[in-house]
């Protein structure tokens, strides 16, 4: 199959919600959803950063509707800031679709958010945790209404440790930490279908990943990998343009399927069109998932209403 950003349906009249969108492939996931007539809700980290990247997309689609916001994912009070100008601006279910795109990897050192998470985690998982259970009431309950997640290859080096979820024991930026938060991203979204399915939602919650994608999300590899990193990232990936396929695949394809999760189609998903993606054994435990949601819960203090399955 070679899915490209021409095979994005129309978009006209559906208002799209996507984080992280003023760099790397939610930028270009974002233009190609305003190209195909969506209107995007951009939040950044900063206002700035937020008008710097409507300024790029409306220098390519003049025509473009687009509403920069402030959000930081790793603080729980800027999402619930974030989440408060929504239900201002955007009242009642007037949203079609939520990409949870934005992403860190690799902090350096275990750093603490202002809510005493660890960063990664904060920012990857219990971020945007929280902003899908409260912009949820924002979205349609109608079929096409979907939830992306983005997750990464790195879950399938990936292990929930409840004992070590803010990697309190054991920091470990990559092939830890981060593998850690992004795996709980995979097992989000697969039970948010579970979820979604049992209260008998037409919402549809899939996952995708951009294989690897020369992007800023590289900037904080310190030591062997920051070295190694530019040679690697471009010789075995591929252009930011090409890794905002699978989840503008995830989310706009009448192919894709609820619960989906999608990657490129290459060798060990690293490059490629959008395809099925491997769904690591640790990603299909219902009990950790059950689990895992809970302590989600119990973190942020924020809850969906959406029943467990069993
Ligand atoms: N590139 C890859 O090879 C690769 C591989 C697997 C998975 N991914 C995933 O793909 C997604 C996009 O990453 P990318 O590669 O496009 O990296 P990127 O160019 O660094 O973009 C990441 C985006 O997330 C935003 N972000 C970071 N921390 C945030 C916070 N606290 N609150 C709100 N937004 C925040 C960044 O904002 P700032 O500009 O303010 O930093 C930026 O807009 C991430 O979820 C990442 O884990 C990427």
């Amino acid at each position: 199959m070679t899915w490209t950003a021409q095979d994005i349906p129309l978009q006209t009249g559906r208002r799209v919600l996507i984080t992280g969108a003023n760099s790397g492939v939610g930028f270009h996931a974002a233009l190609e959803l305003a190209r195909r007539g969506a209107e995007i809700i951009l939040p950044a980290r900063s206002e700035d950063k937020a008008m710097d990247a409507v300024r790029r997309i409306q220098l390519e689609v003049s025509e473009a509707r687009l509403v920069p916001a402030v959000l930081d994912l790793a603080s729980q009070a800027s999402v619930r800031a974030f989440a408060r100008f929504v239900d201002q601006r955007f009242p009642g279910p007037s949203i079609d679709m939520l990409i949870n795109n934005a992403g860190v990897m690799a902090v350096p050192k275990r750093e603490l958010t202002p809510d005493g998470f660890e960063r990664q985690f904060a920012t990857n998982f219990l971020g945007p945790f929280a902003l899908t259970a409260l912009i949820f009431p924002h979205l349609k309950s109608q079929p096409g209404t979907r939830i992306v997640t983005l997750a990464s290859e790195v879950v399938h080096r990936g292990r929930i440790e409840f004992d070590n979820l803010q990697s309190e024991r054991n920091y470990v930026p990559l092939y830890g930490t981060y593998s850690q938060s992004k795996l709980a991203d995979l097992i989000f979204a697969l039970e948010l279908q579970r979820r979604l399915e049992a209260a008998g939602s037409p919402i549809a919650s899939l996952g995708a990943h951009p294989g690897i994608a020369i992007t800023n999300l590289q900037s904080n590899m310190t030591g062997f990998y920051k070295l190694i990193g530019p040679l690697f990232t471009p010789l075995v990936g591929q252009s930011a343009a090409q890794g905002a396929l699978p989840e503008l695949f995830a989310a706009t394809s009448p192919v894709a399927k609820p619960g989906g999760y999608y990657g490129p189609d290459g060798a060990k998903e690293r490059k490629g069109y959008p395809a099925p993606a491997r769904v690591p054994d640790a990603a299909k435990d219902a009990s950790v998932a059950r689990r895992l949601w809970m302590a989600a819960e119990q973190l942020t203090g924020v809850t969906f209403g959406l029943a467990a399955t069993s």
